[in-house]
């Protein structure tokens, strides 16, 4: 039985949503008229331009449209309309690693994005629909290029600044990009380290859809500059104008793509649209995260990840509000920077992952106890499963045993929270992630749709289209089809399909288990096992490979691959040669942690890998499944030989 928490009385008093009485009320609201909930919400966030015709167009389902011939520009939701009442409120507080700072008032957040829109339109001929590529490190520049293409109707695609030249180069194709906007490099760890390089290894090859690369400089290092092609961001934005008209956007015309790890074959990049992403993004500012008007919050993440996306730059300024973006390490220049930033910048609202905390909790225990945190209403956790023992250092040491912990289950391709406690009504366990929003209907049932009983495992699915969620793979709509809506039913209808499996307690909470399917998540980072082991493959020594997660104190999750190797070679070099090749192909987040030289992999009599043994034994735990369909099934034996033989050194 885990321990329940109750809201703290004084919180509740002023959250939005006081009470379980009031979120069954929204959710009974809900269930009366689903369409009519989120006609009523829609109307009273968004600023439209021109009003839609229709709540929810389920004709061409799972291909849903949401509040169809809405017009709208997201920029305006999220910096125009405040300019009467807040042009001099910070936007974004940003830090640097060296503890600069940068303040940007909404005003100034106008200018700025109105002239790098400009910029894009007028230098660069990037118009509606068209493709931007940002590679960027974690400096407002990265938040003015996205909001940028946004008042231009551009479709921004960010691709997180620790990928690899040929990652960013298959996402760059992928999508077709006309324009890659990225920096010169940026400080990580007190060192400078550089992007630009980065970029011009990826162009070097087969992306001749690029015809411009812009450059922002933030520290000045000397990089290789491709005439005609490549231009200085900092030079030309001076000669911009501070107004530009903002493109009207259809509710459903694509904001953005976002690439991520699905179980097999390259990424998928997962496309959202504007009015419905926005909305959500709104929401669960105000009632997951309960932030109000002098609030100042802080996401961890980085602008590459959908948390970036959603709750440092849309969400955070859709509603007004403050927001922090940091540049560098949690670690730099010890493990007590981030509750120093707290205390300086009086947080309120603090968001982060589980692997974060684990982190600093081993390496920094006692350095909370010196700083002031007692700003902080709302802690809140994302991206994995977070376990008792950090889930109550988090509770007690950072929040004070004071501030309820959003524990927030969401996707990239739900676009935001899902299934979350609400800080002011729900009673919290550690590690739970609770309860659907309301208006959400996420539930945990099997292929059939029937509910799983209590204390079972089942598949996480959502039986109804929502708002935010995505709206297709870009380029690839089969795809998205399969991989989302192929699994499930209910009511013999498809439903969409998380990829997660989930357990309802005792009392209904849900906890999540996480993936059923070949994804891993390591540091709270999607990588799918296929693209390393497509990767590893590659290596001159390896014959066949089979990668899976292991647990993790820190990780969560660590790379673990089984290797038949075709001629001998001693450990150290193998690894050291598959680490080199993944940091080159993917980037060094998708690294193995360990590897297991085996002599073969179990497989079924097709050849078909049983990757379910496999994780058992990189777990630890007793073969207990069926392997009487193994083509050899003494091969299970020898490989939980070796693989304890080799824990025992
Ligand atoms: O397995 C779930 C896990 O992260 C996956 C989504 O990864 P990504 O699209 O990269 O987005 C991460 C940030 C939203 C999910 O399928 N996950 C996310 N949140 C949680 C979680 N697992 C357990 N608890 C969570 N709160």
């Amino acid at each position: 039985m885990s321990k329940i928490f109750y809201p703290n009385r004084e919180f509740s008093k002023q959250a939005r949503i006081k009470n379980m009485c009031e979120y069954k009320e929204i959710c009974a609201e809900v269930d009366d008229n689903y369409e009519a909930y989120w006609d009523k919400l829609a109307k009273e966030k968004i600023e439209w331009l021109e009003p839609y015709d229709k709540v929810l167009d389920e004709s061409k389902a799972p291909f849903y449209k949401w509040f169809t011939n809405g017009k709208l520009n997201i920029t305006h939701q999220c910096i125009g309309r405040h300019l009467d009442t807040r042009k001099n409120k910070a936007a974004i507080i940003w830090e640097g690693e060296d503890g600069s700072r940068r303040i940007i008032t909404y005003l100034l957040l106008y200018y700025r994005v109105n002239r790098f829109a400009n910029l894009l339109r007028n230098k660069f001929g990037i118009k509606k629909g068209d493709r931007v590529v940002i590679y960027m490190p974690m400096i407002p520049e990265a938040a003015f290029a996205m909001l940028a293409c946004a008042k231009i109707g551009a479709i921004h695609s960010v691709v997180f600044g620790g990928f690899s030249a040929e990652a960013l180069r298959d996402r760059i194709i992928d999508a077709g990009a006309k324009l890659v906007i990225t920096a010169d490099g940026a400080f990580r760890r007190g060192n400078p380290y550089l992007l630009k390089p980065i970029v011009n290894k990826a162009l070097e090859k087969g992306c001749e859809c690029v015809e411009n690369v812009l450059m922002v400089q933030r520290n000045y290092e000397e990089v290789d500059m491709v005439e005609g092609r490549d231009h200085i961001y900092n030079d030309l934005i001076k000669q911009e104008s501070e107004f530009c008209e903002a493109e009207v956007m259809d509710s459903e015309d694509p904001l953005f793509l976002l690439y991520t790890s699905g179980s097999t074959g390259k990424p998928k990049g997962v496309q959202h649209s504007g009015a419905g992403y926005i909305l959500w993004a709104q929401y669960t500012m105000e009632n997951v995260f309960d932030v109000k008007e002098n609030d100042t919050f802080w996401c961890t993440a980085d602008v590459g990840w959908i948390t970036g996306h959603t709750y440092i730059v849309y969400g955070p300024l859709a509603i007004g509000a403050t927001t922090i973006m940091y540049e560098g390490v949690p670690l730099y220049p010890d493990a007590g920077r981030w509750w120093k930033m707290i205390e300086e910048l009086r947080i309120n609202q603090f968001y982060t992952a589980p692997t974060a905390i684990r982190l600093l909790h081993k390496v920094g225990a006692d350095e909370p106890s010196k700083y002031d945190l007692s700003s902080l209403k709302v802690l809140g956790t994302v991206g994995e499963p977070i376990n008792p023992d950090a889930w109550m250092w988090y509770y007690e040491t950072i929040g004070g045993g004071k501030c309820p912990i959003v524990d927030t289950w969401w996707q990239t391709e739900t676009g935001g929270h899902i299934i979350s406690p609400l800080p002011g009504a729900t009673p919290i366990k550690p590690g739970a992630a609770t309860f659907p929003l309301p208006g959400i209907k996420a539930e945990i049932i099997d292929k059939n749709g029937n509910p799983t009983p209590k204390g079972e495992k089942g598949l996480l699915c959502i039986t109804k289209p929502w708002p935010s969620m995505i709206r297709t793979i870009w380029g690839d709509p089969d795809r998205f089809v399969k991989s989302y809506f192929g699994d499930c039913k209910k009511d013999g209808k498809p439903v969409y399909f998380s990829g997660d499996a989930a357990i309802y307690d005792e009392d209904g909470y849900i906890f999540i288990t996480g993936r059923t399917d070949d994804v891993i998540n390591v540091s709270g980072h999607r990588l799918g096992t296929a693209e390393i082991e497509g990767v590893i493959g590659h290596e001159e020594h390896v014959a066949e490979v089979a990668v899976v997660g292991r647990p993790d104190d820190i990780k969560g999750e660590d790379v673990f691959a089984y290797i038949v190797t075709k001629k001998d070679v001693d450990e150290a070099t193998l690894i050291g040669n598959i680490n080199a090749l993944i940091t080159k192909e993917i980037g060094p987040i998708a690294k193995v942690g360990s590897i297991l030289v085996v002599p073969g992999l179990p497989k079924t009599r097709s050849g078909k890998i049983m990757r379910r043994i496999l994780r058992s034994i990189a777990k630890g735990e007793e073969i207990t499944q069926d392997i009487s369909t193994i083509e050899d099934p003494s091969i299970v034996g020898t490989i939980e030989k070796l693989f304890k033989e080799k824990n025992r050194r």
